[in-house]
């Protein structure tokens, strides 16, 4: 499996760890920025992270801000993008099974590593329903 992930400085650190974490799973990981704690605009890595899946350089994205929130609505301004704040295990294996979310978000100041982790490994682990008013909502989202 390959994966882009991309992150804010508030998000710098945890991307770091998750990248990590990915790579020794084997998970083939292209890092699309920040690359420092400098500050930095949330909404141009979510471009870089959006634009990735969208031309299908990798099969899911990550994204991570300080809450999840800014980076969520950039990305979700992306056609055929939806990017989902992951913040319990029922909704990361629902944004699988019911939205084929195709990137998953985090904030690192509001959640905890430990499950921000158990979060990404329910979301990429779980397949999308194929569900016929779930592929219809998809589908009108355009
Ligand atoms: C950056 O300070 C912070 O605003 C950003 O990481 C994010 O939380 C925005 O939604």
């Amino acid at each position: 499996m390959k994966i882009v992930i991309g992150a804010d400085h508030g998000g710098f650190e945890l991307k770091e760890y998750v990248k990590k974490y990915c790579q020794d799973k084997g998970v083939i990981v292209q890092d699309l920025g920040t690359y420092s704690a400098e500050s930095c605009d949330y909404p141009l890595i979510a471009d870089k992270v959006a634009e990735a899946v969208q031309q299908g350089q990798a099969e899911f994205g990550i994204l991570i801000c300080g809450t999840g929130i800014g980076i969520s609505i950039a990305a979700n301004r992306h056609k055929g993008i939806r990017a989902a704040l992951l913040y319990n295990d029922a909704v990361a294996a629902l944004a699988r099974e019911h939205n084929n979310a195709n990137i998953a978000v985090f904030g690192a100041r509001t959640q905890n590593r430990d499950d921000v982790i158990r979060y990404l490994d329910i979301f990429l682990q779980t397949p999308f329903s194929n569900g016929e008013r779930h592929c219809r909502r998809i589908a009108e989202l355009g």
